[in-house]
């Protein structure tokens, strides 16, 4: 797996402490930025993010973040072939990807805590799509 990580100002703190948290899980990672809160375009993140999963679907994954996590969840779902989860419990991150096989993972920096935000990271990036029944539904959103 490749994992990408992005936000914009509202999502930079979050950000960072989950940039903290996957180096002491030695998880490897590229941030795509932002490097401060200082203000800018969420769309521009999602876009960024978007392009780097979608040059190889079956291995890259992403931690997208915003403020509310609503803004960069819209602009990733735009991309086709991108299925982000805006997600904020452990419950939502396992279904995202035993149900939807998501590929990225939205969060909002002023709507979680961090701790969460970590449990969050690690059941997205250990749970296996399941397929199944699961499949079907997944491939009729890729024919729109
Ligand atoms: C930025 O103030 C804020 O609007 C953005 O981070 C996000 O929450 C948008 O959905």
């Amino acid at each position: 797996m490749t994992l990408f990580i992005a936000s914009d100002h509202g999502g930079f703190e979050l950000k960072e402490d989950i940039k903290s948290f996957l180096m002491q899980q030695n998880i490897d990672f590229e941030d795509l930025g932002v490097n401060s809160s200082e203000s800018v375009n969420y769309p521009d993140l999602a876009q960024k993010i978007s392009r780097k999963v979608l040059e190889n679907l079956s291995t890259n994954r992403g931690i997208l973040l915003c403020g509310s996590g609503i803004g960069v969840s819209i602009a990733a779902n735009r991309h086709k072939g991108i299925r982000a989860a805006l997600v904020d419990s452990v419950t939502l991150a396992h279904l995202s990807r035993e149900h939807n096989d998501a590929n990225i993972l939205c969060m909002g920096g002023r709507i979680i805590g961090k701790e969460v935000a970590f449990e969050i990271v690690t059941t997205f990036l250990n749970t296996e799509f399941q397929g199944g029944r699961h499949q079907k539904r997944v491939e009729l959103i890729e024919e729109f």
